[in-house]
């Protein structure tokens, strides 16, 4: 696992601090931590979420690992390279039809031995059910199942060194944020943040519309893991899904570009960009005065593939982050 919030990560400064204008009129500050930096199969907060799994299924000579996910999943794509990386078997159950052109991100998951299982809409959404997983595990004996998004109570803990190593190194009434799926990042974090830095605000933006339910879900993490320690303050930013999950705009796809070209920082249109195009909306609409923001940014460029026209626009602008690794 990476040493969370080393000086640098992969040969590159941990942190990038933003100046543009938009900012500075805001009297507002932003930094982003550079998990997309972390080199390897497992990248971004993936590098926290996923390792206990592949540790634990190493240790027990498990035959491999499985998980769900849909046709653009991080996660799924995060456990296939990892399988490969570490010589495990992954399968993965994937909401889709098994007919439609896979898309880069199951053709990579294919090419490095990720054994695709296509299922309806309808049967995904038993995904939770103990009989459909049964079924599952009946087909395909064998793997330890990882639940959708790999947010088991392992990789949830996990993520609690991202807290920790955070809680001497901000400032009073600094603001951290990053975004979230199924809140499993977020709720390690504020786990490791326990007991520390009181004074934090912690804001999750949902990439999920109608993420009512993220906030019951942290607080059943955080009893899981029997957190007792005061947490700082936090909550769930709801207002910027973008039109709901996977959904990337025009104008969402046009403030990653600009964000590029401005910044030479590239962000996923699934996750990141939604969080830093909410973040500006903000700025414009005189939200985030003088607020000091640290950004997470958690990775998932490989979804970018999914948008052609914005990737060929950030590639002419020179980035080449998805020909390492992929
Ligand atoms: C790049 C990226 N950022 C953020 C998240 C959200 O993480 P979580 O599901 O732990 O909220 C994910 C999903 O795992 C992701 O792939």
């Amino acid at each position: 696992m990476p040493a969370p919030l080393a000086e640098h990560v992969n040969g590159q400064p941990a942190f990038t601090t933003i100046h543009d204008e938009i900012l500075d009129r805001a009297g507002a500050q932003l930094r982003l931590y550079r998990l997309d930096h972390i080199p390897g199969a497992l990248n971004g907060n993936k590098a926290f979420k996923l390792m206990p799994a592949v540790t634990e299924a190493l240790r027990n000579n498990a035959f491999g690992l499985a998980s769900f996910g849909g046709a653009w999943s991080n996660h799924l794509h995060a456990l296939a390279a990892a399988g490969r990386a570490y010589g495990l078997k992954t399968l993965g159950v994937v909401r889709g039809d098994a007919h439609a052109p896979p898309g880069a991100m199951l053709e990579d998951a294919g090419r490095w031995g990720m054994n695709l299982h296509f299922v309806s809409r309808s049967e995904y959404r038993q995904r939770r059910d103990p009989d459909f997983l049964a079924q599952l595990q009946a087909r395909f004996p064998g793997y330890c199942w990882l639940p959708e998004g790999g947010s088991d109570l392992a990789g949830v803990q996990s993520c609690a060194a991202l807290g920790r190593a955070l809680n001497n190194r901000l400032e009073t009434g600094e603001m951290i944020i990053l975004p979230c799926g199924t809140g499993g990042t977020l709720a390690g974090l504020l786990a490791g943040m326990a007991g520390g830095a009181s004074s934090v605000q912690v804001v999750g933006y949902s990439a999920l519309k109608g993420a009512g339910f993220l906030e019951a879900d942290i607080r059943q993490w955080h009893a899981a893991l029997e957190v007792t320690a005061a947490l700082p303050g936090w909550r769930i930013e709801q207002r910027f899904h973008g039109g709901g999950y996977g959904k990337c705009n025009s104008d969402l796809q046009a403030f990653i570009a600009g964000f590029y070209r401005r910044h030479g920082v590239a962000l996923d249109p699934v996750y990141n960009g939604k969080m830093l195009w909410g973040v500006y909306r903000q700025l414009a609409a005189g939200e985030l005065q003088g607020k000091r923001i640290t950004a997470l940014h958690t990775g998932g460029l490989q979804g970018l593939r999914g948008y052609p026209d914005l990737l060929a626009e950030m590639t002419q602008m020179g980035f080449e982050g998805l020909q390492q690794g992929f």
